[in-house]
C-alpha cells in the first residue's frame, strides 16, 4: 500500500508540473482531489488492510492529501498573480518607442548656414552676449549719440557707467576678429541677440544673427555680391528672385540690403512682406575704413565686406512658418513638423 501510495506521489509531482493556468489547474484537482479521485480512491482502499497497519498508512496518506491541497492553493496564487500582470512580461507585445527628440528648426537653419559657408572656406567664430558701449557701438563707427543707434533699441544693463548692454547685433565679434586676428579673416559668426522691440509676427525681443566678415587685400563689393548670391541660391534653391538694395549702416560703405520674392505671395503682396511682395534676408557692405583702422587694419592695404542675417527669418522662410513667435513656444505639433 505504501508503494502505491509513493507511486500515486510520483505521478502527483508530474501532473504539478504540467500546471500552467486555471483550467490545467482545475483537471489536476478533478483527478486527485475529489470524492472519486485519486487520494479518495487510496483512502477508500484503507478499509481493505488489517488493523494495526491502518494508522501508518493513513499518516502517510494524510501527508499526501495536504502536499495537493497545499500546492493547489499555492499554483492558483501564481496563476492569479499572471493576471494582475505583476511580474510578468509578455514578450510577445510589440515595444514601447523611445521618445526621440530632433534639432530644433533654428538649429537645423543655423547648421545649414554653418555648412553651406564652410563650404566657401568660412570659419565658425563665436562671441560674448553681454557687451559694451565700444564693441556694440563705437567701434563699429557709431559716434556717441548718433541717430544710427536708434536703428538697434538696445537693452542697457544697470551698471554705473551705463556702458554695459545685452549685444543688439553680431557685430561686436567682427570688432573682436579684426582686433585679435591678421588677415586674411573669412569667418562667419553666429549668436544670439537682444533687442527693445516688440514681439509680433514677425519680431522678437531675443533672436539669432549669422554675420559673416571677409578681410583680405582686394577684396571688391563683386566678392560681396558673389558670395551672398552663392550662400542664397543653396539655402533657398537656383530659381530664388532676390536683389540687392542700396541702404545704410555706419559700419559699411557702401551698404545693401538684399531682398528675396515674399515665399507667401509669390510677390503679388500679403501680411508677411507689408504687401510689398519682398522680404529682407540680409543686410550687408564693404567694411567702412574707420572700423578698419578701430581695429588696427590699414585700409589702403586691406578691404572687407561683412553681411548678417537673422536665422528665425530664414527658418521662416525654409520652413513656411508665418508667425516667428511659433518658433518659441515649443509647440510639439509644430516642432515635429520639421
Ligand atoms: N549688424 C547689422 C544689423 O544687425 C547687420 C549687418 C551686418 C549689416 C553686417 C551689414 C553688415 O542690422
Amino acid at each position: 500500500m505504501i508503494e502505491t501510495i509513493q507511486q500515486l506521489r510520483t505521478v502527483i509531482e508530474q501532473d504539478l508540473a504540467m500546471i500552467h493556468d486555471a483550467a490545467s489547474l482545475e483537471t489536476f484537482r478533478l483527478k486527485h482531489l475529489v470524492k472519486k479521485g485519486t487520494l479518495q480512491e487510496l483512502v477508500d482502499q484503507l478499509r481493505t488492510i488489517p488493523k494495526e497497519e491502518k494508522p501508518a498508512i493513513g499518516k502517510v496518506l494524510n501527508e499526501l492529501r495536504q502536499f495537493v491541497e497545499s500546492s493547489i492553493a499555492s499554483a492558483k496564487e501564481s496563476i492569479e498573480h499572471q493576471h494582475s500582470g505583476i511580474e510578468t512580461i509578455d514578450v510577445t507585445l510589440p515595444g514601447l518607442l523611445p521618445a526621440i527628440g530632433h534639432v530644433h528648426p533654428i538649429r537645423q537653419t543655423l547648421d545649414r548656414i554653418v555648412d553651406i559657408f564652410a563650404g566657401m572656406g568660412f570659419s565658425v567664430a563665436e562671441g560674448i552676449d553681454i557687451e559694451d558701449d565700444y564693441h556694440n557701438y563705437e567701434a563699429l563707427n557709431f559716434p556717441a549719440d548718433h541717430p544710427a543707434r536708434d536703428m538697434q533699441d538696445t537693452f542697457f544693463i544697470d551698471d554705473a557707467a551705463g556702458d554695459v548692454m545685452l549685444r543688439s547685433h553680431t557685430s561686436p565679434v567682427q570688432i573682436r576678429m579684426m582686433k585679435y586676428h591678421a588677415p586674411p579673416i573669412r569667418s562667419i559668426m553666429p549668436g544670439r541677440v537682444y533687442r527693445n522691440e516688440a514681439v509680433t509676427a514677425r519680431s522678437l525681443a531675443e533672436f539669432h544673427q549669422v554675420e559673416g566678415l571677409y578681410i583680405d587685400k582686394g577684396v571688391t563689393f563683386a566678392d560681396l555680391k558673389g558670395t551672398i548670391t552663392s550662400f542664397a541660391k543653396q539655402m533657398y534653391g537656383e530659381s530664388l528672385i532676390f536683389k540687392f538694395r542700396p541702404s545704410y549702416f555706419p559700419f559699411t560703405e557702401p551698404s545693401a540690403e538684399v531682398d528675396i520674392n515674399c515665399y507667401l505671395c509669390s510677390g503679388k503682396g500679403c501680411k508677411v512682406c507689408k504687401h510689398s511682395g519682398w522680404l529682407e534676408i540680409c543686410g550687408c557692405g564693404m567694411v567702412h575704413p574707420n572700423v578698419l583702422r578701430n581695429c588696427g587694419i590699414d585700409p589702403d592695404i586691406y578691404s572687407g565686406f561683412a553681411f548678417g542675417f537673422g536665422i528665425e527669418r530664414v527658418t521662416m522662410l525654409a520652413t513656411g512658418i508665418d508667425d516667428i513667435r511659433a518658433l518659441y513656444e515649443n509647440d510639439m505639433r509644430v516642432l515635429r513638423q520639421f
